[in-house]
């Protein structure tokens, strides 16, 4: 009877989602449905995981007997920690449905599997494990990660099923006989590495009797370690005929004996307390019963083939799924590329410190910067003039807030009142900032820049703008005017005057608001128009590429930045007002 058959549904204890993949991945490789029907951890929930290069969604159960009853899994692989074995295993033992359970940890307390173990003989269960990298029958399911990686699988033609049957203890060597078994004859059918500790859940003996009763396994090769006497009841029933099949042996722990002391293998069950459990003690035994004992583990090739070639074993190639590369893995080895999705300039890490357009911010600090140094490498990539630094920190005070009857202020005001969090009740002042509120001094840069440009007059722009039917963005105020200046444009102009030798944009636009001032004494050059201007002279004079800055936002963005500060202000002090919320008056809303 074959460990695992093609219908075989797997559940596994505890996500490790790498370790599941390998198992799904065989799936696909030999051609067979996902054989991973849950998973059990801490939460119901979903694993996305891939079958072949199609993802697939494999539900996640925190209640285990939800889990069984749902699925009704024939198989189980417990990747629970020591710790956990016994309580997570054993429901396992006790449903209907289940009849393998690879138990991977490492370090189950002796008492523990002995517990389990007895649970196991009661429920007819057969225990692969503890401390194993599990089992596979070639072309059904692999309970576990033996075989290794896609390459070896390929090389160890684990694809294909042969009519070899292989059982050791340690996976490490399972990997290695799946290779030497597969070069030397037509192929594995079953490996299984029953783990290194004292009392596993099977033993070599019970697969040695298992496979000899499999009509589909036509020779068995055996690698056992020093330590433990099952050897010797295989060897007596080999004698007795109950093992009929060619069976291969080999003990590990030769070299043992060249030691004048007791040597522990890697395993914990690897140390010979006796002559008995010696490896050579136990190979002369099965070879004196008849098994096939080779001379030394580099002659079991040879002895593999001798076999194979008796038995007339011919190698049989079944499909296979050749399986996609992961993406990362195919990029790492330069077999994919595509196109970046995003490029960035302006900042990265540089040895573990984020640098602002290959500035250290350790080198902002100790050089006495500030966060208008930040704006001049984040925004416009470069170390500013001592007179644009003073001129951008002047904008972010003067534009930081202009009280709560403001349109952004208001409805920051309004969303906190309304119990948004901080950053909602932000977003919708920010969201308020546009052609009329803060948001003209993109518009306005492009427009006087383009009439001065022109060589129009400010009377010919003005008209140009009338007959289009646009309000000239830079101008004009709900409640400043020519007799309520804003101190905001006059201490701007005041800068202007002192720090810019030429001034063709200001002054132009200082032309334009005498001409619109003309219509209505609301119409001055407002504190965008002023800022757009004078940013417009600077740029001028300090030989920036113009042109290609008009339009992206660099006007806007001094506003947006230095008003986040005041609206942020408001918030804060509607939240610490505890201001309920706000309706507006009925005695100030005209309703149609
Ligand atoms: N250019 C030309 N004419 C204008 C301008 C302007 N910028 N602004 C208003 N007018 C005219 C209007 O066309 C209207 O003329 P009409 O009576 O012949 O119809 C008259 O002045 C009154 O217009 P309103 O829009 O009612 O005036 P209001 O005081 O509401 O406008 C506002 C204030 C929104 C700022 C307006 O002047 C405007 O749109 N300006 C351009 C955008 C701008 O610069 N916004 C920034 C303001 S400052 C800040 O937000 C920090
Ligand atoms: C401001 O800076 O927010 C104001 O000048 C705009 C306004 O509507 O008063």
């Amino acid at each position: 009877m074959a460990l695992f058959t093609r219908e075989d549904r797997v559940i596994v204890i505890n996500n490790k989602p790498e370790y599941i993949q390998r198992i799904l991945d065989y799936d696909y490789i030999i051609r067979r449905e996902p054989s991973v029907v849950a998973i059990v951890h801490n939460e119901d929930t979903l694993e996305k995981l891939f079958y072949g290069s199609k993802e697939i969604l494999v539900p996640v159960y925190r209640d285990i007997h939800r889990a069984l009853a749902q699925h009704r899994p024939t198989v189980a692989i417990n990747l629970s920690s020591y710790r956990s074995v016994v309580k997570t295993t054993e429901p396992l033992l006790r449903d209907p449905n289940i009849r393998v359970i690879v138990i991977v940890a490492e370090g189950v307390p002796e008492r523990d599997m002995k517990s389990l173990i007895k649970i196991a003989n009661q429920n007819h269960k057969t225990i692969v494990g503890p401390a194993t990298f599990g089992a596979i029958t070639v072309g059904a399911l692999r309970a576990g990660v033996v075989g290794g990686d896609y390459d070896n699988i390929l090389k160890s033609r684990l694809y294909s099923p042969g009519s070899i049957g292989i059982v050791t203890r340690s996976g490490g060597l399972l990997n290695e006989m799946f290779r030497i078994v597969s070069r030397n004859s037509d192929g594995v059918l079953e490996g299984v590495a029953v783990g290194g500790d004292v009392f596993p859940g099977s033993t070599i003996l019970d697969h040695v009797l298992r496979m000899n009763n499999d009509p589909e396994i036509r020779a068995i090769v055996m690698v056992s370690e020093i330590g433990g006497k099952e050897e010797y009841e295989i060897a007596r029933l080999i004698r007795e005929g109950k093992i009929r099949k060619p069976i291969i042996s080999w003990v590990v722990g030769v070299s043992a004996e060249l030691f004048p002391w007791r040597v522990q293998f890697g395993h914990a069950a690897a140390k010979a307390n006796s002559e008995m459990e010696g490896a050579r003690e136990k190979l002369r035994i099965l070879k004196q019963a008849g098994s096939i004992v080779p001379e030394s583990f580099g002659d079991l090739e040879r002895v593999i083939r001798e076999v194979s070639d008796r038995l007339e074993l011919k190698p049989r190639e079944a499909p296979y799924n050749p399986l996609p590369m992961d993406f990362r893995k195919a990029v790492s080895q330069g077999l994919v590329r595509r196109p970046t999705s995003i490029v960035s300039s302006i900042s990265k890490e540089v040895d573990g410190e984020i640098s602002y357009r290959g500035k250290r911010v350790s080198d902002i600090l100790s050089e006495g910067g500030d966060i208008v140094d930040v704006i001049g490498y984040l925004w416009f990539g470069k170390q500013l003039s001592p007179r644009f630094r003073n001129f951008l920190s002047m904008c972010i005070v003067l534009l930081a807030d202009h009280g709560p009857h403001v349109s952004g202020a208001h409805n920051a005001i309004v969303a906190a009142r309304a119990g948004k969090d901080l950053v909602s009740s932000l977003a919708s002042g920010i969201l308020t900032i546009g052609p009329r509120f803060g948001g003209a001094i993109d518009d306005a840069m492009r427009y006087f820049y383009d009439a001065v440009s022109r060589g129009i007059s400010a009377q010919e722009f003005v008209e140009e703008m009338k007959s289009k039917g646009i309000n000239i963005p830079g101008i004009g105020h709900r409640v400043k005017s020519k007799y309520n200046p804003d101190r905001r444009v006059q201490l701007l102009i005041e800068f202007a005057r002192r720090e810019l030798s030429s001034r063709k944009y200001l002054e132009f636009a200082l032309e334009v608001e005498r001409e619109t001032l003309k219509k209505s004494e609301k119409l001055i050059l407002n504190v965008d128009g002023a800022i757009a201007a004078i940013m417009l002279d600077i740029l001028d004079q300090e030989g920036y590429n113009i042109e290609e800055m008009l339009g992206l936002g660099y006007g806007n963005a001094i506003f947006v930045l230095a008003r986040s500060v005041g609206i942020i202000g408001h918030i804060l002090d509607q939240k610490r007002l505890k201001q309920p919320l706000y309706r507006h008056p009925d005695d100030d809303v005209y309703l149609i």
